[in-house]
C-alpha cells in the first residue's frame, strides 16, 4: 500500500515511524513534513490545508490512502476532497469534524447522545459571558468556539483574565470546571464500529508540578497503570459509541480518530472536550506500543472495515514521550535555533530511545534548526514506566538546543506507584 500522510509535526512523525515499519507499506509520503519526517516518509511541499492540491498529490503518488494528521485540514474539508477523488482517506469529514472545530456543536452532540460532560454556555455577548462566570465561579475555564491553533483554552482563578480571553473570542464556550485526573483515549472508528486505542495521560501545563501556562503537551505517557483496566470500554459504551452513533444518526457520520479528553472526577468520567485526530504528545506514547501493523487498521477505517478487522495487538512494555521546547514557548518561541545530540541519541539510544520531529527544518547549510514551539518528541519504551522515563530522559540530556526547556517530571508520579504493572489489552 502506498501511504500519504498529511502534517508537519511529531504526531505525524510518530505516525510515519509506525506506517514505515508496516511491511504492508510499500512507499511512505508525507507533505509537508518537516526534517526528521522526511529520514523516513518522501516530503512533497504541499499545503496541507489545501483540499484540491492534497488530492491532486495523492492522485499522482497513487496513493492507497491518505492519513490526515492535524485539525486545520480537517475542518476545512481536505479529507472530502481525497474521498472525492476515490482515495481512501484516514480522517473525518468537514461536517463531522465539527466535534472538535465547534466546542458548541460538541456540546449540541453530547447532549443528544446523553454523554457525560461538564454544564456549560456559549455566549456572544460580554454580558453573557459574565453570567456565566458568576455562574460558575473559579476555576474559570473559558473556551473559543472554534480552532485557536492550541490556544483556544484558558482555564484560570484570575477572574480579569478569564474576562479577557472571552473577550478575545467571538462565540466561547464558559463551562464548569472538571477536577481528577485528565486521560486521554484515541477511537478508530469507520463511522459505526469503534476501537478504542490503549488510554494515555497528556502533560498540558510549561513547568513541572503543572505548573504555568497551557501548552500543546509537553510529555505523555501510557500505559497507565493506575486506572481501572476496564476504562477503555467504558468510555467506548458512555462516550464514544453514542457520540459516533449520533453523528450517523445526524448523516454526517464520524470515520477516522475521535479523541476523547476525559475527566476523572468523583461523579464519574466526564468529557472535557473531543478533538477529531490523534492527540500529540499521546500518539507518540501510545503507537510507540502498538504491534498491530498500522496502516491496515487505518486503512479498514477509512473503508468501512473496522467489524472485521482482528483484536489490536499491544507490547507489554510502557512508553513515555518528553517535549523538547524552545527558548520562549509557549508565549513566543524562538526559531531558527540550531539542533544538536540527534545522531548521539540514534547511536546510543535507538531503538529503544528515538527522537520525533515537531518544529524543526533544515537551513541552508543543511543544518537541523528548530522551526516550531514543541521542536522534538523524545520518546522511549521499557518493561515499565521508569525504566521508560529513564531512557527518555537519558536521550533528551544529550539533545542540545539553547534555551530549550522541558518538564523532568512526565510520567514521574505513575512510575512512583507502587502497583506499576502494565496493562495489557488483547
Ligand atoms: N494533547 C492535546 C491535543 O492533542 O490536543
Amino acid at each position: 500500500m502506498r501511504v500519504l500522510v498529511i502534517g508537519s509535526g511529531a504526531r505525524e512523525h510518530a505516525l510515519c515511524h509506525a506506517l514505515s515499519r508496516d511491511p504492508d507499506v510499500t512507499a511512505l509520503h508525507c507533505a509537508p513534513g518537516n526534517a526528521g519526517i522526511a529520514d523516513v516518509a518522501q516530503p512533497h511541499p504541499v499545503d496541507a490545508a489545501d483540499g484540491p492540491a492534497v488530492a491532486e498529490l495523492a492522485a499522482r503518488l497513487a496513493a492507497g490512502l491518505v492519513v490526515i494528521g492535524p485539525e486545520a485540514p480537517l475542518v476545512a474539508g481536505v479529507a472530502d476532497a481525497v474521498r472525492a477523488a476515490g482515495i481512501p482517506c484516514f480522517g473525518p469529514s468537514a461536517e463531522a469534524a465539527r466535534l472538535e472545530g465547534s466546542k458548541a456543536f460538541a456540546k449540541e452532540v453530547m447532549a443528544a447522545a446523553q454523554v457525560p460532560t461538564g454544564r456549560s454556555y456559549l455566549c456572544t455577548t460580554p454580558e453573557e459571558a459574565e453570567d456565566a462566570l458568576d455562574a460558575f465561579g473559579p476555576p474559570y475555564v473559558v473556551k473559543d468556539d472554534g480552532l485557536a491553533a492550541g490556544k483556544g483554552v484558558v482555564v484560570t482563578e484570575d477572574l480579569d483574565r478569564a474576562r479577557a480571553h472571552a473577550a478575545a473570542c467571538d462565540r466561547v464556550v464558559i463551562e464548569e470546571f472538571l477536577d481528577g485526573p485528565e486521560v486521554s483515549l484515541f477511537a478508530v472508528t469507520d463511522g459505526e464500529t469503534v476501537v478504542p486505542l490503549q488510554p494515555a495521560q497528556d502533560f498540558k501545563r510549561a513547568h513541572d508540578g503543572d505548573r504555568g501556562p497551557n501548552t500543546g503537551g509537553m510529555g505523555a505517557y501510557s500505559p497507565l497503570p493506575w486506572a481501572d483496566p476496564k476504562l477503555a470500554d467504558e468510555v467506548v459504551a458512555t462516550v464514544v459509541q453514542p457520540t459516533i452513533d449520533e453523528m450517523r444518526r445526524r448523516g454526517t457520520p464520524f470515520a477516522g480518530l475521535l479523541y476523547a479528553g476525559l475527566a476523572l472526577t468523583t461523579r464519574g468520567v466526564r468529557v472535557v472536550e473531543f478533538n477529531a485526530r490523534f492527540g500529540d504528545p499521546e500518539t507518540q506514547a501510545v503507537l510507540a506500543r502498538l504491534r498491530t501493523p498500522l496502516a491496515g487498521l487505518l486503512h479498514a477505517a477509512a473503508t468501512g472495515g473496522l467489524a472485521a478487522f482482528p483484536p489490536l495487538r499491544w507490547s507489554r512494555d510502557a512508553a513515555v514521550t518528553v517535549v523538547v521546547a524552545a527558548h520562549g514557548y509557549p508565549a513566543a518561541p524562538r526559531t531558527g535555533d540550531p539542533i544538536e545530540g540527534l545522531e548521539e541519541v540514534a547511536a546510543e539510544d535507538a531503538p529503544r530511545a528515538y527522537v520525533l520531529h515537531a518544529g524543526t527544518r533544515r537551513d541552508a547549510e543543511g543544518r537541523v534548526v528548530s522551526a516550531g514551539g514543541r521542536v522534538l518528541s523524545v520518546t522511549a519504551t521499557g518493561p515499565d514506566l521508569a525504566a521508560a522515563r529513564k531512557r527518555a530522559y537519558r536521550a533528551v540530556s544529550r539533545i542540545r538546543l539553547d534555551g530549550s526547556h522541558h518538564r523532568t517530571d512526565i510520567a514521574a508520579a505513575a512510575a512512583a506507584a507502587a502497583d506499576d504493572q502494565p496493562q495489557v489489552a488483547e
